[in-house]
């Protein structure tokens, strides 16, 4: 029997000023607005500046996190932070942050899982708390994706935008908390979205460089599909094991890749479009920070209320995907 829960006690998000616009994007490959628009729903991305990078925005967003949930960062015991646009490879954008917060007493690591970062990092602090190794963990999800993009791709470089977007994760009373979370991943599928080079099986030289290896690849029909079958599958299996239904949902927030996507699981669900959230117009995907960013500005736009049951999905990279059911 579960006698503690683990809840959501604030959240934040942060992104960088610069905006790309579909526009933009039209003198710079062989696209329009209209493309864009209808096949995506994406209208503008954000865009780091040079100097800009991920551990910036992921400071700003977890000392709001913080800041929201009433505590401390000395209060922090883990800091998990979901990337795949990491400062540098050692150390972990975890420990950068760790110390930029001066979360003193935190442990603190990279959680590698693509776009489902965030609610891997959800379903992992949620298990450390109720075995009570961590009191408060803080799980962030932060990009610079424009780094990795390829502007000469007109299939991939619409998608990706930056930013990040955070919670502080923490025992609660009552019927609050983390309902259910479940994780998973197919390797066999890693070549639907993926950065063959930068690491050691095809190490950064300036052959690779020239090449492009460090770009991200997509297949982008064949994750589409993958992409709201197991949104879709996963929803409905935290759904059951909390012996509660679709209609019970206040709030869905899927992983924003596609409006389409999204529209697709959410029919799938039988959810309508009110009771699901969608900020793929303003930031479009920004993998890992895409649900953090939806859960805070729908906070922030007062969608959350205590006792609503809020309902997570993600699928990405890996190819991985979660889902996470909590009553807020
Ligand atoms: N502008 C204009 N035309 C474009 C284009 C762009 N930015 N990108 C692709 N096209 C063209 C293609 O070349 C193709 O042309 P063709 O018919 O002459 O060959 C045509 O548009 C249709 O391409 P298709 O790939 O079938 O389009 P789509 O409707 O599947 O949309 C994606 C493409 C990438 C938007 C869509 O597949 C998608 O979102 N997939 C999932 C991606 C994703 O979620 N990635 C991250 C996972 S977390």
């Amino acid at each position: 029997m579960v006698t503690t829960r683990a809840g959501i006690l604030g959240t934040g998000h942060s992104y960088p000023e610069g905006i790309l616009t579909n526009a933009d994007l039209a003198t710079m490959v062989e696209t329009s607005d209209d493309w864009i628009t209808t096949r995506t729903g994406i209208k503008q991305r954000r865009k780091a500046a040079p100097e800009e990078y991920t551990s910036q925005f992921a400071v700003r967003a977890g000392r709001q996190a913080i800041e929201r949930a009433g505590l401390q960062a000395e209060d922090i015991d883990l800091i998990l932070c979901a990337t795949v646009s990491p400062d540098q490879i050692l150390p972990s954008t975890g420990c950068i942050i760790q110390a930029e917060l001066g979360a003193n007493k935190a442990a603190a690591m990279d959680l590698v899982a693509a776009c489902s970062g965030f609610l891997y990092g959800l379903t992992l602090a949620d298990a450390m708390i109720r075995t009570g190794q961590t009191k408060y963990a803080l799980v962030i999800g932060a990009e610079v994706l424009t780094r990795y993009v390829d502007y000469t791709d007109r299939q991939t470089c619409v998608l990706f935008g930056d930013g990040a977007g955070a919670a502080v994760v923490g025992a609660v009373e009552g019927d609050r908390g983390i309902l259910a979370a479940r994780i998973r991943s197919d390797g066999r599928y890693l070549e639907q979205l993926y950065s063959p080079g930068g690491g050691t099986r095809r190490k950064p030289t300036a052959e690779t460089l020239a090449a492009g290896d460090h770009f991200f690849k997509m297949k982008g029909n064949e994750l589409f599909k993958v992409a709201v079958r197991s949104m879709a599958d996963i929803s409905r299996e935290v759904l059951e094991e909390a012996g509660l239904s679709a209609e019970d949902v206040k709030l869905f927030i899927p992983h924003q890749a596609n409006q389409r996507i999204t529209d697709a699981v959410a029919n799938k669900l039988n959810v309508e479009s009110e009771r699901v959230y969608s900020g793929i117009s303003q930031h479009g995907n920004t993998s890992s920070a895409s649900i953090p960013i939806g859960l805070d500005e729908s906070v922030e736009a007062g969608k959350i209320s205590p006792g609503d049951l809020v309902l997570m999905a993600s699928f990405g990279g890996g190819v991985t995907w979660g889902g996470v059911l909590l009553r807020w």
